[in-house]
Order: structure tokens, then C-alpha cells, then sequence
């Protein structure tokens, strides 16, 4: 059964929605997981790839280097960020690893992990600990939330003399919640624990000041909300912390007789032969994306999240509950649970049975997450300049239909 068997007209999408090349037959709402670049952004990567291809060699001596600094500037600008400590990677797992896995752990030291966490972060900071006899130290938060207070007095609490770090989300991947990671970044700090951001969501659905903030380490995707490529991401450490840090894949770079800068960039900038076109294209996809409407990335925020509380409210109401967080912890995703008898198991690749059903039988792409941390069950639901409120309707009225 397709969306017209179940009786439903398929919602519209915004007046924006032709700038994106997604399938007209589905009802988008899940724009957190993997973003979605618009054609203007994709056409920007064939050329720098066709600027490559026609001498990879000239392209890698002579162009590569001064592209890659330009795009590392505009985003620097956008994050307030110190330039000499901001490089690229192909995606906040790999911001995350390269962090934890060039960190010299010693046996009963402490890493802080919410329960909201990413699953394959948490899962890094788990291989990390378990190799070095340190400790994960998981600190349960309900999903119904008063607000932010309550966030940082559990994960303050959890804070020992032994604690060396915490992983702190700018807004987590199943419960959709914006973190008071401000707040918490400069309270841990002042504890002596470094703090790693990581804001997967961040550029683009939530205002960020590298500078001000001061993060041990930060990385983020500019594949989520900046809308570049697939594989554009970046990582950025505080001076004090560069020496120790150094990518996964250990290449030229690491025997290079330069300054200690130079070689931060030649380590970063050249982990061996691959396609650097997403990263390159970042600076296309933040003027493509700020130009589509008047007031730049503070009205694409504010629209996307206004979207969203409207829909949250939708589903809410057919869901006969009310919003799991205040207003104030959402940007533009937003999670309510899902109702379940089912025993809550692991997240399968397969997706989840009535994730499948809406797909299938309705034409919505949105995630139903299980979150067996706190065995139930999240649907999360995201805005972005193609959506339309009627989609949110239209997820609402499936929903009643299932349920
Ligand atoms: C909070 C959080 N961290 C990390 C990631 C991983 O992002 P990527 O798959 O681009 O590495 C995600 C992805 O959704 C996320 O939501």
C-alpha cells in the first residue's frame, strides 16, 4: 500500500523546495540525518571535480592547498573559530575517534557520556576506555525534561577528581534536544574536564562560538545543516591541545620539518589520495544556502525551528501528549516517544519496522529511533527550507491512521 491506497494526498513542499533535487513522491522530513545538499552545491562539487580530474597532479601541487585554506577561512568565520586550529574531516565519527584514539588514557580515568549520546561516539568513547582500563561513565537523563538546569546538575554530578573528559552534544541525534552545551562546556572546563563538542547539528541549526566557548575539541558536520556535499566536516582543537592530537591516518605529514603548524595542516590536509570535493564545496553551500532567504543563517534557523515546534505540536496532539522538552531545547529537530509494547532492542540497519511502514505505506522518510538507554521508542522529525508545514499535517494524520 502507497500513500494513495492509504487515502491520503500527498502534502506540498515549500517554494524553496526546487533548489534540492529530493524525490517528489516522499514527504522529507528527516533532513538530520544526512542533510540534503541543494543542485546548485552539487553542480559547484562536478566542477572542482572536473578542475581535478583534468591534471590530478597540478591539481594536487599547485590549487589544492590554497582551496583547501579558503574553505577552512569561510567556515572559521561562520564558527568564530581560531584558523590555525580549525582542519577538515570527512564527518563528526571521524572528528570524534580522532580525538579519543589520540588521547593517552590511564587506567581509572573518566569519560563522561550522556545517555542521549550518538551511539557510534558513545561507542568510540567505550573502545577507548575499555583498552586503557579508563572508565565510561554514562549519565542517565530522562527525555521528559524540565529544562536545562536539570541537564547540568546530572552531568555535573557525575564529575570526579578522575574525570579527564565529557562528550557533550550540541543537540542529540535520538532525543532531538538542544543541550545547554554553553553552559556545560564552561562549568566543566572550570572543573579541569575537557570538553568534546561534539556538534554533528551545529553549524547552521544552532549558533556557535568557538571562540567564546572554548572547547578542548569541537567537531561538526557541514553536511547536516550547511547542506554541502556528503563527507564535509570539521574538527577543531584548542592550541594548547594541537600537539597531542593527530589524524587517524598518520601519512606524510607526521615526518614533516616544519613549523608546528605547517605540519598540523600538512597532517590534517593530507590523510593519503582522496576526494576532497565536500570539503572544497563548503563555501559554495554557505552562500547558496544564506542567499535563499532574506536575514541569513539567523532567519534559516529561526524558520526551520518555528516549523518544527509547529509540527511537534501537530503530532503531539495526535499522539495525546504533550512536548517532552520546553521550547528553549529545541532548534530544528524534535523528538516525542513513540507508543510500544514491543521490548525495546538495539537499533538494526534494517530500520525500524514502523519507520518501514510510514515509508512504505505512506511515502514519510522519518526516523523512528529505538533507544533501548531508555527502552522506548523516538520519532524525530526535522525542518529545513524545503519543508512545509502541511507535511507535519500530513505525518499527523498517518500517524492517527497507524496508531
Ligand atoms: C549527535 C551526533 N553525533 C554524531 C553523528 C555522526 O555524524 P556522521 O555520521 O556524519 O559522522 C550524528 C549523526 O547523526 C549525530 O546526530
Amino acid at each position: 500500500m502507497d500513500s494513495e491506497d492509504a487515502g491520503m494526498n500527498l502534502p506540498q513542499r515549500s517554494d524553496l523546495a526546487h533548489h534540492w533535487s529530493l524525490e517528489p513522491d516522499t514527504v522529507f522530513l528527516n533532513h538530520g540525518s544526512f542533510g540534503a545538499t541543494p543542485i546548485t552545491v552539487l553542480e559547484e562539487q562536478v566542477r572542482i571535480r572536473e578542475l581535478m580530474e583534468r591534471d590530478p597532479v597540478r591539481f594536487f601541487e599547485r590549487e589544492y592547498s590554497d582551496l583547501w585554506d579558503q574553505s577552512r577561512e569561510v567556515l572559521a568565520g561562520m564558527l568564530n573559530a581560531e584558523l590555525d586550529g580549525l582542519t577538515f574531516v570527512s564527518n563528526a565519527t571521524q572528528g570524534v575517534n580522532t580525538v579519543l584514539r589520540s588521547l593517552d588514557l590511564k587506567p581509572g580515568d573518566e569519560i563522561i557520556v550522556p545517555d542521549h549520546s550518538y551511539q557510534a561516539c558513545w561507542n568510540a568513547v567505550d573502545y577507548v576506555t575499555e583498552r586503557s582500563g579508563a572508565k565510561t561513565v554514562v549519565v542517565k537523563i530522562p527525555f521528559r525534561l524540565e529544562g536545562a538546569e536539570q541537564v547540568i546538575d546530572l552531568i555535573m554530578g557525575a564529575v570526579t577528581d578522575r574525570t579527564v573528559m565529557a562528550l557533550i552534544d550540541t543537540i542529540t541525534s535520538p532525543t532531538g534536544t538542544r543541550m545547554p552545551f554553553e553552559e556545560l562546556t564552561h562549568r566543566l572546563q572550570a572543573r579541569g574536564v575537557d570538553v568534546l563538542l561534539d556538534a554533528a547539528h551545529g553549524p547552521g541549526i544552532v549558533p556557535l562560538d568557538l571562540t567564546q566557548l572554548a572547547p578542548a575539541y569541537c567537531t561538526g558536520n557541514c553536511h547536516k545543516w550547511i547542506c554541502s556535499p556528503k563527507g564535509s566536516a570539521f574538527l577543531h582543537i584548542r592550541e594548547d591541545r594541537k600537539d597531542s592530537i593527530h589524524p587517524l591516518n598518520i601519512s606524510h605529514g607526521f615526518s614533516f620539518e616544519g613549523t608546528p603548524q605547517e605540519k598540523f595542516e600538512f597532517e590534517f590536509a593530507w590523510p593519503g589520495t582522496q576526494d576532497p570535493t565536500p570539503w572544497l564545496s563548503i563555501p559554495k553551500a554557505m552562500s547558496h544556502m544564506e542567499g535563499l532567504v532574506n536575514g541569513g543563517w539567523a532567519e534559516i534557523m529561526s524558520r526551520n525551528r518555528n516549523l518544527v515546534l509547529q509540527g511537534r505540536d501537530l503530532i503531539c496532539d495526535v499522539l495525546e501528549t504533550t512536548p517532552p522538552v520546553p521550547d528553549s531545547m529545541i532548534c530544528a529537530m524534535s523528538s516525542v516517544e513513540i507508543p510500544t509494547d514491543e521490548e525495546v532492542g538495539p537499533m538494526s540497519l534494517d530500520g525500524d519496522p514502523f519507520h518501514n511502514r510510514l515509508l512504505d505505506e505512506y511515502s514519510i522518510q522519518v526516523p523512528v529511533m529505538p533507544w533501548r538507554h531508555h527502552g522506548k521508542k523516538y520519532i524525530r522529525i526535522s525542518g529545513q527550507l524545503y519543508n512545509h508545514i502541511d507535511e507535519y499535517e500530513y505525518l499527523a494524520a498517518a500517524l492517527k491512521d497507524c496508531l
